[in-house]
């Protein structure tokens, strides 16, 4: 079998260490033949682990589009701001596209690139991986076999860690929505969409609240902390935020070094890949880390960094049948999980998607409670990554042409979250179906 040929437009976190992983994982099955990607490292150690000719490096997606077509399709995980561009370039040169999410910052944007993907007739696959997971399967199917009866209410919860929080939404690339996105479209364009697609329903109207209550000045612990944890902060040892804490000692991830059949203790660094691979270009060496701390932007005082995106929203939604829908997204949890609660006419449905996953389905009629548990792993969004791209894979091998997550059935989560963002920032309750009309231009 003659793998399918691909080519990486970013080459960082996701490009690198998710789909380029992939690759090599499969190699029967797909290779990455060109790469385009401006910082000189990322390239390199992207050329190096897939072998891709000289003729086949670009430093920028539109040198390699302005080619020939080179590859059967591309997979674009450039940052939030950087997709809308080269995914409609790809598209005009003919390609298949793979596009991380956000699929564009803006609505417009959004809308056309759905008008592209169809009008060039082109694959447009969306990376909303938590559809692809076993976790969210199963809920999907639960609800639509009608087991729970008629859903009343649903209850959602994205709970972000605290460290997780610090890294992307405070010191990294997703802190300023100037720069990227609100949050509540960065992080929660998954939770949107797996809502829609579990009740398959549209939501016709809702409203939201949230804030940047934490991570800023006036909440320092005291008024002398220095701008960088590695300035002799007086405070770093009792900071659960401390970036040695986090990224050197390890702090937040000694509860989980026994699944790694190591002590508490141990040094964690050989078994964690993100968040440290983000540091320095992928280097783990503890002198690369500490100095990215000592001068990139990882090592900033979460109370001193330029971060403007919330840490906290709800948002509250009513959809066509009248159920009534909660989001909660905060950064303050103790460990990553989505946790959320389904209430039928016949039955209750409860799961953590979590490294220990877990459904209750609660029966009314009989009082019994089925348990169903299963263990993930600690990275790749509990599967989700690997069947997001084992689908696209596939897809492009069997001509099927209609991905799960295609660009149509992707814009919803995107437009539920500017509705939300802009329900948060102005007070008023949403009108969908305004909303979808005005998106179209009807
Ligand atoms: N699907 C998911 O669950 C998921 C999870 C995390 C991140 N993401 C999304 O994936 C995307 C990438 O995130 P990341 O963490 O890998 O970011 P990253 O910053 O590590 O990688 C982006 C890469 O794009 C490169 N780039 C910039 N300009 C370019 C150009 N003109 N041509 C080619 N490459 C260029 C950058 O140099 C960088 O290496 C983001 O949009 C993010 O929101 C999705």
């Amino acid at each position: 079998m003659t793998p399918i040929r691909l080519a990486a437009i970013g080459a960082g976190q996701r490009g690198m260490d998710v789909y380029g992983r992939y690759a090599l994982d499969h190699p029967q099955e797909v290779e990455f033949i060109a790469v385009a990607e401006p910082i000189p490292q990322r390239r390199d150690r992207f050329v190096s682990a897939h072998d891709v000719a000289p003729a086949m490096q670009f430093t920028t997606w539109t040198d390699l589009l302005n080619q020939p077509k080179v590859a059967d399709a591309v997979v674009i995980s450039t940052q939030d701001q950087n997709h809308i561009a080269p995914a409609l370039a790809a598209l005009e040169a003919g390609y298949d596209v793979l596009l991380e999410k956000p699929m564009a910052t803006t609505l417009a944007d959004c809308v056309a690139l759905v008008r592209a993907a169809e009008q060039t007739g082109r694959v447009l696959q969306i990376c909303h991986v938590m559809r692809y997971t076993d976790l969210f399967t199963q809920v999907h199917d639960i609800v639509q076999s009608g087991r729970l009866g008629e859903i009343i209410t649903v209850e959602h919860r994205e709970n972000v860690a605290y460290w997780h929080m610090a890294h992307s939404y405070v010191r990294g690339n997703w802190r300023r929505k100037d720069e990227t996105s609100p949050m509540i479209l960065a992080k929660c364009c998954h939770d949107l969409d797996i809502l829609y697609w579990i009740l398959g329903e549209q939501v016709t109207r809702l409203s939201s609240f949230g804030s940047l209550r934490h991570f800023r000045q006036d909440a320092a612990p005291r008024p002398d902390v220095p701008a960088r944890c590695t300035d002799g902060c007086p405070v770093e040892a009792d900071c659960p935020f401390s970036a040695p804490g986090i990224y050197l000692q390890h702090r937040p991830f000694r509860a989980i070094a026994a699944v790694f059949g190591q002590p508490e203790d141990a040094d964690l660094t050989p078994y964690l890949d993100w968040p440290l691979t983000t540091l320095a270009h992928g280097d783990k060496r503890p002198e690369a880390l500490r100095y990215a701390l000592e001068h990139g932007p990882y090592g900033r005082c979460v109370y001193h960094s330029d971060n403007d995106v919330v840490d906290h929203q709800v948002v509250m939604m009513e959809t066509e049948r009248g159920t009534s829908v909660t989001l909660f997204m905060h950064g303050h949890s103790h460990q990553q999980s989505r946790t959320m609660r389904y209430d039928g006419t016949r039955g209750t449905l409860e799961a953590t998607f979590a490294m220990q996953n877990e459904i209750k389905i609660h029966d009314h009629l009989t009082g019994k409670t089925e348990v169903i548990e299963w263990f993930s792993g600690i990275d790749g969004h509990g599967g989700g990554d690997q069947k997001l791209m084992a689908a696209f894979v596939a897809m492009l091998r069997d001509g099927t042409r209609a991905p799960l997550t295609d660009a149509r059935a992707s814009l919803e989560s995107h437009l539920l979250a500017f509705a939300a963002e802009e329900a948060r920032l102005t007070g008023a309750v949403v009108n969908l179906d305004s909303y979808r009309k005005q998106a179209w231009g009807a």
